[in-house]
């Protein structure tokens, strides 16, 4: 692979300036991969008509190969570019969600690499809401395929600090936007489907798209109601991981809590590191071990917005301070909550489910 000396270069989030764009710009019309910031997450980008621009990508973050990637555009009139057929609600959808965290399956074009779509006939577009992300766009004039900017299997970064501390020689340049507003990734739609279905839930809501389709299936997910206490790590589809050992706790709030304070006083007894994830609501029941554990909270339990914007951060954090566990707890699975819930989820090495 590749090494590089990894530039950060500052960019205005709301106007940005020509010169870092311009820069970024050049390097993607070389070959080259570049992080930036989406509304969601930072994404890696590079050329995705490029096979060996595309290649950079899967080396950096150490991606296997059968996990595809999302084609970022600049508008709608881009999309013949990569889609081969648009099905009516295409336009509606654009309309409504464009740019935003929508990702949509469609059928794919020739010119897109089996290694963008994992040789699937397929391929995931979306149009990003980030002035930076769609200045980059079109200054470059490509579509970019752009996949978290993490090592593979960790957390989404959610700042240019998150970026480095992955991919530190291994990208040559990251543009710092600043940190990213929703945090937690798109909405992946696929359109292929017999009836719009759901991949991966995220920034846009089940029920907001159910405003523009009507019928909106969610694919299987493994949902905390339905699982049991598993008893041992790696049973779950893990991949938004931290390296703690994450123990979700579901069902009704004052079960929840006092599960996780029963927890809290007995991992701390046999002399573990804990941190906790909670709702600003659950703060005060939890005052008692402020110093002896790391409380961070997120915001409130009806403000699904904030647990997305500070979640992966949150998680990096416990990381970086060594904790060995960390408690959290999921969110009324409606809106965003859904999407939090998935994150949260798949991070979890563990999960508890309390009956009301
Ligand atoms: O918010 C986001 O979507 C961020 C920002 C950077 O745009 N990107 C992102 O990319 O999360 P990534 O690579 O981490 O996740 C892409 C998701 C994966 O779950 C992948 O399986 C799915 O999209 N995907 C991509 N192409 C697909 C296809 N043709 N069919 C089904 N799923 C696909
Ligand atoms: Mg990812």
């Amino acid at each position: 692979m590749t090494m590089y000396t990894t530039r950060i270069l500052p960019v205005d989030p709301h106007r940005p300036q020509t010169a870092p764009i311009a820069e970024a710009a050049a390097l993607l019309q070389q070959g080259e991969i570049v992080a930036f910031p989406t509304e969601t997450v930072y994404g890696l980008g590079a050329n995705a008509l490029d096979v060996s621009a595309v290649a950079k990508i899967f080396r950096a973050k150490e991606r296997p190969a059968y996990d595809p990637l999302i084609v970022h555009l600049h508008a709608p009139s881009w999309l013949p570019r990569v889609v081969r057929a648009m099905p009516e609600c295409v336009w509606a959808l654009a309309e409504r969600f464009w740019p935003g965290p929508l990702t949509l399956i469609l059928p794919r074009t020739d010119a897109v690499p089996d290694s963008v779509t994992s040789g699937l006939d397929t391929v995931a577009v979306r149009i990003p809401a980030h002035p930076v992300a769609l200045a980059l766009l079109e200054a470059a004039d490509i579509p970019l395929a752009a996949p978290s900017a993490n090592r593979f299997g960790y957390t989404s970064p959610t700042t240019a600090a998150h970026v480095l501390a992955d991919l530190n020689g291994r990208i040559p340049l990251i543009l710092d936007g600043g940190p990213t507003h929703i945090g937690v990734e798109s909405t992946v739609l696929d359109l292929t489907a017999e009836a719009p279905t759901i991949l991966r839930p995220g920034g846009v809501t089940r029920e907001a798209l159910m405003e523009v389709l009507g019928k909106v299936q969610l694919a299987r997910q493994p949902a905390a109601d339905e699982a049991q206490a598993v008893p041992s790590p790696g049973l779950l589809p893990r991949h938004y991981a931290p390296r703690a050992h994450l123990i979700l706790f579901s069902g009704p709030p004052l079960a929840v809590y006092n599960a996780m304070q029963r927890r809290l006083v007995s991992l701390l007894q046999r002399g573990a590191t804990v941190g906790v994830l909670l709702a600003a609501e659950a703060q005060p029941l939890f005052a008692p071990w402020h110093q002896t554990a790391h409380l961070e909270v997120l915001g409130t339990a009806d403000d699904a917005a904030a647990f997305g914007r500070h979640l992966y951060a949150a998680l990096r954090r416990l990381d970086e301070n060594g904790i060995q566990f960390i408690l959290a707890h999921t969110l009324p699975a409606a809106g965003l909550g859904l999407a939090i819930n998935n994150r949260l989820q798949k991070a979890a090495a563990e999960i508890v489910s309390l009956e009301g």
